[in-house]
């Protein structure tokens, strides 16, 4: 997964992104959303952070969700716009341009998921935190967080291996991009920071992702 440095390139655009995310990942994009949305509750209402094209929100639609999702980037949002015009979902999928920093605008306690996918290894520490405590508010009690990222190896021999690998890549990323993506190094920890309770954190390609599922649960307090 360590292809996902080129993301930022391939960000630059939008309407070939999945199919070349999907093919410098070795077909392995398109499977974690589907992992991500079967980790959701058919029928609900979710938000997705960063949407990009719509890719993931469009898989919740087809599981009976309704769908508001945002992404920071213009020509992100006009795609995933495409996106909804070409599949027919209007009404099931709403996209706002925005970035998380505007999530407190949002109306609180409302969705029944909030998801993302590899959205926060492109996020600064502040955006994250501030990203995961609005997430907290705008789920409903019980309500289910999805995220799924690069994440740093737990062995020092795996993370010296990513350190050295990215290495380069980053290098010819951030000389076309002026930016970077940034591996996490306490993905769940950060959740569980944020007041959610981590019910599974999924870890595949030699450590290098993490699936972390979490709820909000409140604390029941005696009347
Ligand atoms: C690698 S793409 C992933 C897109 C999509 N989630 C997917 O998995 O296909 C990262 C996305 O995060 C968006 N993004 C980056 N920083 C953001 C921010 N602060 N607020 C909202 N979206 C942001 C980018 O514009 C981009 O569309």
């Amino acid at each position: 997964m360590l292809s996902y440095v080129f993301m930022k390139i391939l960000e630059l655009r939008p309407r070939s992104y999945d199919r070349r995310i999907n093919r410098l990942s070795g077909h392995r994009t398109r499977g974690i959303k589907e992992q991500v949305a079967a980790a959701v509750r058919p029928g609900g209402k979710v938000l997705e952070i960063g949407c990009g094209t719509g890719e993931l929100a469009s898989l919740l639609v087809s599981s009976g969700c309704t769908v508001d999702a945002f992404d920071l980037s213009p020509s992100m949002v006009t795609a995933a716009r495409e996106r909804i015009a070409a599949e027919g979902l209007e009404g099931r999928l709403t996209v706002h341009q925005m970035g998380v920093e505007a999530m407190d605008t949002l109306p609180g306690g409302l969705y029944d998921a909030v998801v993302s996918t590899l959205v926060f290894s492109e996020l600064a520490h502040s955006e994250r935190r501030f990203a995961l405590r609005y997430a907290h508010e705008l789920l409903r009690p019980d309500g289910c967080l999805v995220i799924a990222d690069e994440v740093v190896p737990r062995s020092l021999g795996r993370r010296v291996l990513q350190a050295l690998f990215r290495l380069p890549m980053v290098a010819a990323t951030y000389l076309i991009t002026r930016s970077s993506t940034h591996p996490l190094r306490n993905l769940a920890g950060e959740v569980s920071e944020a007041g959610f309770v981590v019910q599974k954190e999924q870890r595949s390609h030699g450590d290098t992702f993490a699936i972390v599922i979490a709820r909000r649960i409140d604390k029941h307090v005696a009347p």
